[in-house]
């Protein structure tokens, strides 16, 4: 089969569906790729950069399977063949119309928006991918705009505080948001209303803020819930609270197939400080923040920018081009298990279900629900074992042991020779002492005890060395053994304390 691989015709589009590298998977795959000429240039990708690929340059909308970021224009529908497929953003939600235009031309139409939230189709998820650059733009246009450093200094000419950044909405954006920030010297907060975030955020160094509400919201899609009106009024207390003092605000609050939630009033970023920057991530479905152009930039009379760049992973147009085009090429190895060039869609499978939104003539968006959890699902209760309980030892039992053991004792030491009483007296209290001490100490402390431990062995070999040389038989077998299982456990302590700190060597 051929795929080809459109040249974008949205506006300011500079991602490409395709790039060098993707092609020469899909080509091992057993596909023919054609591609539009300079349909990669805006990503820095050139038409020879393709052909040493194994790409042939030429019309894409022809062939059997179309590649492409966003939607086909009229003119490249047009172009489409009855019985092929489509792969791009669709936005199958917003777009029934162009449903109903895909299933009356017979075009299986695959929505790589649609991609369900499971981590089995993580590798073709195109959202993450593009929301992961779009995250750390939003950071690095904020900081382009924003007159100050985002670490904290302490320079000859003064103290510099580090800037604070307040992330809204931890999904995968927000997720890369507060990476980016903290990686680049800001304090960084972050709310969400799924509380299964906080780890993460404290995870990536930020400090969640939780909006103490009745409502929690567990999510079991992946995606979060409209929130209740009582959430939404202790969120806007908590914003009110807190945006006077941040630097930079970046919101991608959303909800899938919704208006975005306004979670910023025009009344609270006319508290913010002069010089504050927010990127309002939702823009392009009518943003967080009240105030936000699409697509501009917008100064506010108290001296706030807050940007509404939609098109913020093109802005990083080659990586995201790779991105997306690993997530299709993804896509085709499930569609091609036997990479004989031949796609097959298996109806069964929840992923290419869930993506497919036209089919045989008609429109089959949206597929059945997938519920996946992000948080942890209540486990089964499991059936009550009856255990047998371990008691403890009675104190008669105990004593009678002790007993038993000094009155052995006595009878060795009274058996022994006078110079080996000493040493046998010694020993057995070495034994009390080591009991209770070492029984004693807590096990977060085992590590150091066994470096005492190793300080024995230490001293039990310098003093078997002295013997081993003594001439009798029976001494120099004790001393060799004392010397072998001290040394097993100083090197072994040595090989056990060298895993461990291989456990926090960055490599
Ligand atoms: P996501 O679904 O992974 O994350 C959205 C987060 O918003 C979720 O964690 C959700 O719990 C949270 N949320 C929902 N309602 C909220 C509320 N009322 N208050 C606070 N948080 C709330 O989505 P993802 O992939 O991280 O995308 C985030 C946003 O970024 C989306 O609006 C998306 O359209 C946008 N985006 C923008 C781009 C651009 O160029 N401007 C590029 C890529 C994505």
């Amino acid at each position: 089969m051929i795929v080809g691989v459109l040249k974008e015709a949205a506006d300011g589009e500079s991602r490409v569906a395709a790039t060098p590298v993707t092609v020469a998977q899909l080509i091992s795959l057993g596909y023919s790729v054609v591609i539009e000429s300079n349909a990669g240039v805006t990503a820095d990708f050139s038409d020879d950069a393709y052909i040493s690929a194994g790409a042939q340059i030429g019309p894409a909308a022809g062939a059997d399977i179309v590649f492409g970021v966003n939607a086909p224009s009229v003119e490249q529908l047009d172009q489409m063949r009855d019985g092929s497929t489509l792969v791009s953003l669709l936005s199958p939600s917003l777009n029934s119309d162009l449903l109903v235009d895909l299933a009356r031309r017979n075009i299986t139409a695959l929505a790589m928006d649609a991609v369900p939230r499971i981590s089995r189709a993580q590798s073709l998820d195109v959202l993450s991918s593009m929301a992961n650059i779009a995250g750390y733009r939003a950071v690095i246009e904020s900081a382009n705009v924003f007159g100050r450093f985002f670490t904290g200094q302490i320079t000859a000419a003064g103290k510099v505080p580090p800037a604070k950044v307040l992330v809204a909405g931890v999904g995968v954006a927000g997720l890369a948001a507060i990476g980016t920030a903290g990686g680049m010297g800001a304090v960084v907060y972050a709310t969400d209303p799924r509380p299964e975030v906080a780890d993460q955020v404290a995870s990536l160094g930020g400090q969640y803020l939780e909006v103490a509400s009745a409502e929690v919201e567990v999510s079991t899609t992946g995606y979060a819930k409209e929130m209740s009106d009582d959430y939404n009024e202790r969120a806007a207390a908590l914003y009110s609270q807190w945006v006077p003092d941040i630097d930079i605000l970046i919101t991608t609050a959303l909800i899938p197939g919704r208006q975005a939630p306004v979670l910023i009033t025009s009344a609270m970023v006319s508290t913010m400080k002069r010089g504050s920057v927010i990127v309002d991530m939702a823009a392009s479905n009518g943003g967080n923040v009240e105030g936000t152009v699409k697509d501009e930039i917008v100064v506010t009379s108290n001296g706030v920018t807050i940007i509404g760049y939609t098109d913020l992973a093109g802005r990083l147009a080659s990586q995201a081009s790779q991105l997306f085009g690993t997530n299709l090429v993804n896509l085709m190895k499930l569609m091609t298990p036997a990479k004989d060039g031949v796609a097959s869609l298996d109806w069964d499978d929840v992923v290419q279900r869930g993506i497919t939104v036209t089919r045989d003539g008609a429109v089959t968006w949206p597929p059945p629900a997938v519920q996946v959890s992000a948080a942890p699902t209540q486990a089964p209760v499991a059936p009550v074992m009856q255990t047998p309980v371990k008691l403890p030892m009675s104190a008669q039992r105990r004593y009678a042991i002790i007993g038993v053991g000094a009155a052995l004792l006595l009878a060795l030491v009274a058996a022994a020779p006078v110079s080996l009483r000493v040493h046998l007296t010694v020993f057995a209290l070495a034994i009390v002492i080591g009991y209770y001490v070492i029984g004693s100490v807590h096990h977060a402390l085992h590590t150091p005890l066994m470096s005492v431990t190793n300080a024995i062995s230490g001293i039990i070999v310098v003093g078997a060395l002295l013997q081993i040389g003594h001439g009798d038989a029976v001494i120099s077998t004790l001393a060799f053994i004392a010397i072998l299982l001290a040394s097993i456990n100083v090197f072994g302590g040595f090989a056990v304390t060298r895993r461990m700190l291989s456990m926090f060597s960055r490599s």
